[in-house]
């Protein structure tokens, strides 16, 4: 990989790179095309397909984390992908593998604080598809609006030459963030999981119509309310935070950020948006 990724430069070809975990659907498909608008006719677009063991806890789902290398191959193809880049473990995690990459501030809170060695994992394999692609531009979705913060930092703070671009959340027709994981839901649970947009949408509406700053952990109560009417799901964390630091806001207001998790059954879902 990392050979044609330097013959590609050598031929003056801009490169960008969508990393995913696989089981693709139209929220990756939508990165692809984003990354060749960026790069161009004349530019080349690398897909990475990787379950990166190292991002999962061992109490999660790494080994049923569904899988399809023909039907992802196909819809790389489809799309215009260049290259798809599809490591095995023991090239990306050789024996004695003793090296992560760590942000240390963006990371904490949310995601980070429900799933505690999760973006060292995210970090660590970023940082090696990186190496290992070379590209001037790496295409993330605003669906891990976390993952793309801490992404962004470890870029930054460790002077990765790549520009880092975040692509909108594609979304079902009942506003449901499209996920591989949505895989799991059984019919009933589908149904349920629209929860998660109905209280981004809801947050909204009360951010929109409060002619003041909303206190967080009023808004976070009334939205409580709504998610008591999915018999399946579960809170794990409501935050509200700028959305470029991640930093806590006590008080919402228009431009402020919202992101949640939420249970669904067995299957964790996580979704944000901007409160505008
Ligand atoms: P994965 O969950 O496969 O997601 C790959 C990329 O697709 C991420 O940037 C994610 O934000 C984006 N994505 C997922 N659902 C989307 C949607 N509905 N709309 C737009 N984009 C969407 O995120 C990972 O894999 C991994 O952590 C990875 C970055 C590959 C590191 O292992």
């Amino acid at each position: 990989m990392q050979r044609l990724a330097r013959q590609w430069q050598r031929a003056g070809a801009p490169v960008a790179l969508v990393p995913t975990m696989g089981f693709l659907h139209a929220g990756h498909i939508s990165l692809i095309h984003r990354a060749r608008r960026t790069v161009g006719r004349r530019g080349r677009v690398v897909v990475s397909i990787y379950v990166n063991p190292t991002q999962f806890a061992p109490t999660e789902d790494l080994k049923r984390y569904p899988r399809d290398r023909e039907g992802d191959l196909r819809q790389c193809r489809a799309a215009g992908a260049d290259a798809v880049f599809l490591p095995s473990d023991a090239e990306m995690y050789p024996g004695g593998f003793s090296t992560y990459v760590e942000e240390q501030a963006l990371s904490r809170g949310m995601e980070g604080a429900s799933r505690p060695a999760h973006f060292r994992g995210v970090t660590t394999v970023v940082a090696k598809l990186l190496l290992l692609t070379q590209p001037g531009v790496a295409v993330f979705g605003a669906k891990d609006w976390q993952q793309a913060a801490v992404v962004g930092r470890m870029v930054r703070d460790l002077n990765f030459p790549v520009r880092i671009v975040v692509a909108e959340t594609l979304r079902e027709g009942d506003g449901l963030a499209m996920s591989s994981r949505n895989h799991y839901l059984l019919p009933a649970q589908r149904a349920q999981a629209t929860v998660l947009w109905r209280m981004l949408e809801e947050a909204r509406r009360q951010v929109r119509a409060a002619r003041q700053p909303l206190s967080a952990a009023l808004l976070r109560r009334r939205l409580q309310a709504l998610l008591r009417q999915a018999p399946e799901a579960r809170l794990d964390y409501i935050e509200f935070f700028q959305p470029d630091t991640l930093e806590p806001v006590r008080r919402v207001r228009r431009g402020d950020h919202m992101a949640l998790a939420v249970w669904i059954g067995p299957t964790r879902l996580i979704d944000n948006a901007t409160l505008e």
